[in-house]
């Protein structure tokens, strides 16, 4: 698979079958992170992976999926939720330029994932300070993002669209994920 093949194979996946991430796999997905740009190569994230199912059920619940396509999309835990989970941390406060690595890092993990047929879901709507004590995390260590991972259980589609007030991604009869994505035309200014 090419990187452009992966770019455009990447979708956000949130129902998973039920069957465990290979730690190989993951290790995988955590060196394509670590090798990732960062601000003044700093390096500043840490990982915290968790795939122990007692916990990963106790994370799980502290995170939210796809708030316009429920309860379609909405996984259910032991049904067709995530086996594993990736959560970023950086020094606290977290600033601006760790959150720019964060998003560099995630993107390297999905495209990773990508390459290896798993599927993952970037979470942000996710209770920060929850996960902070559950994952017993020391005051100095701020939660930016929890990736979720697994292997897919759907298919979403990407279409193009040249309406910016019809970028909401939804589902059709089928029950398939469209993921509008605006054309080059709406986004760029050649100069
Ligand atoms: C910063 C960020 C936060 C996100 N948070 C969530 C989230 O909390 N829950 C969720 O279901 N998807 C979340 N997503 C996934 C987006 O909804 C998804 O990327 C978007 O719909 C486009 O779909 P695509 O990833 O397939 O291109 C997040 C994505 C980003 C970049």
């Amino acid at each position: 698979m090419t990187i452009t093949e992966a770019l455009n194979a990447r979708r956000t996946i949130r129902l998973f079958q039920q069957l465990p991430v290979r730690r190989e796999d993951l290790t995988a997905l955590l060196e394509a992170a670590r090798v990732t740009s960062c601000a003044g190569n700093q390096q500043r994230l840490r990982y915290t992976v968790v795939t122990e199912p007692a916990l990963a059920e106790r994370l799980f619940a502290l995170t939210a999926y796809g708030a316009l396509v429920r309860p379609r999309r909405s996984p259910v835990w032991g049904v067709s939720a995530p086996t594993a989970f990736i959560v970023v941390t950086a020094p606290a406060p977290a600033t601006t330029l760790a959150y720019a690595d964060a998003g560099a890092a995630i993107q390297s993990i999905q495209l990773a994932a990508t390459e290896r047929g798993l599927g993952c879901c970037w979470l942000g709507a996710i209770r920060r300070a929850d996960i902070q004590a559950l994952l017993q995390l020391p005051p100095e260590s701020d939660v930016l993002f929890v990736v979720a991972i697994g292997h897919p259980a759907e298919h979403p589609v990407q279409e193009d669209t040249d309406d910016p007030k019809a970028v909401q991604y939804y589902l059709d009869d089928h029950d398939t994920l469209h993921v509008p994505k605006l054309t080059l035309q709406q986004l760029v200014d050649w100069r």
